[in-house]
């Protein structure tokens, strides 16, 4: 399903052109809880592992939906998330020209608005609908087209894209390698995957590392599984290996990021950073002998092969 299938009350919205739109056709409906039929009917579960994120997404979207909806400058995290977002795109900057992009998890569309900024086709993909209703209230007066889905990432839209995203999403889903190789059918071959997992080490130390999950910081698994709560796999370098391979992958670029946004080290770095200041105390984090293996995230380039 596409926003082709989008309803509000019940009847069609009617958008002006066909889908992936211009971003403009959804002015109209900003605001407004559109209705879009999903593709997986996973989506509507809840109560298990492979739901953690989803019932804690529903939680905080109705306590918290300042939080959530962090592309609102009114967001208290509107400045963090900008400055991640500007951490990730230095360091896959060499993609940021991709005309087709698939961003499977999109959430609010954190880095689906980026692209749609420089003129891409985004197919915007994700569980929680109403995070897609908001990417779609985000989209208008960009440049670029844009299409959502109401789906899983084991359930992908029919496209070919030069650009996969799956960021900050697989260490929530048990069965990545399978939602993996499937999103590599959707990049053409010779194309990119960019994705990022929650690393082994930096979580426990974060400011949002959750409560009760000293076992999991103590133990060798390196799952956070808290019923209820969340359910998180963390990643070391061979397990990021052997993701990508399993996946039919080739492994492109492995970086180590984010010991100070969301990490470690975000309490005690300075609140008004420049993008060029932060990357160079990333770069010093990097190549410390202590902090070096406490980053918060794994960011990871991927090609599909010719
Ligand atoms: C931490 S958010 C990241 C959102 C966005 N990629 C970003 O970086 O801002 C994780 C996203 O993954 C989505 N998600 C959770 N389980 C998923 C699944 N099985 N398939 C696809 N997306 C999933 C969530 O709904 C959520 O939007």
């Amino acid at each position: 399903m596409s926003l082709d299938d989008a309803t509000f009350a019940g009847a069609p919205l009617g958008l002006a052109g066909s889908a992936p739109y211009p971003t403009e056709a959804l002015r109209p409906w900003v605001g407004r809880a559109f209705f879009l039929p999903c593709d997986d009917p996973w989506v509507r579960g809840a109560g298990d592992r492979d739901h953690a994120y989803l019932d804690g997404a529903r939680t905080s979207w109705s306590d918290h939906p300042e939080y959530m909806d962090f592309l609102d400058p009114d967001s208290p995290v509107y400045d963090l998330k900008r400055a991640e977002a500007d951490l990730y795109l230095h360091h896959w900057g060499a993609h940021r020209d991709a005309t087709t992009v698939l961003d499977v998890g999109c959430g609010v569309g954190r880095f689906a608005t980026r692209f749609l900024d420089r003129g891409a086709t985004v197919y915007g993909v994700d569980p929680d609908l109403e995070s897609l209703r908001r990417l779609a209230w985000h989209a208008p007066d960009r440049p670029g087209r844009l299409d959502l889905s109401w789906s899983s990432a084991h359930h992908l839209p029919e496209v070919e894209v030069e650009l996969a995203l799956a960021v900050e999403v697989l260490c929530y889903v048990p069965d990545a390698e399978g939602a993996l190789a499937h999103l590599a059918t959707r990049v053409r071959p010779g194309g990119t995957v960019l994705l990022s997992v929650e690393s082994r080490w930096g979580w426990a130390s974060s400011p949002d590392a959750p409560a009760g999950a000293i076992e999991a910081a103590l133990q060798e698994e390196g799952v956070i599984d808290l019923p209820g709560d969340r359910w998180v796999r963390l990643y070391d370098e061979p397990r990021i290996r052997a993701l990508i391979e399993g996946a039919g992958l080739e492994l492109v670029e492995l970086i180590a990021s984010h010991w100070i946004p969301d990490g470690p080290l975000e309490g005690c770095a300075p609140l008004d950073l420049s993008l060029e200041e932060l990357v160079a105390l990333e770069e010093r984090c990097r190549l410390h002998p202590i902090w070096g293996p406490m980053h918060r995230l794994w960011l990871v380039e991927a090609r599909r092969p010719t």
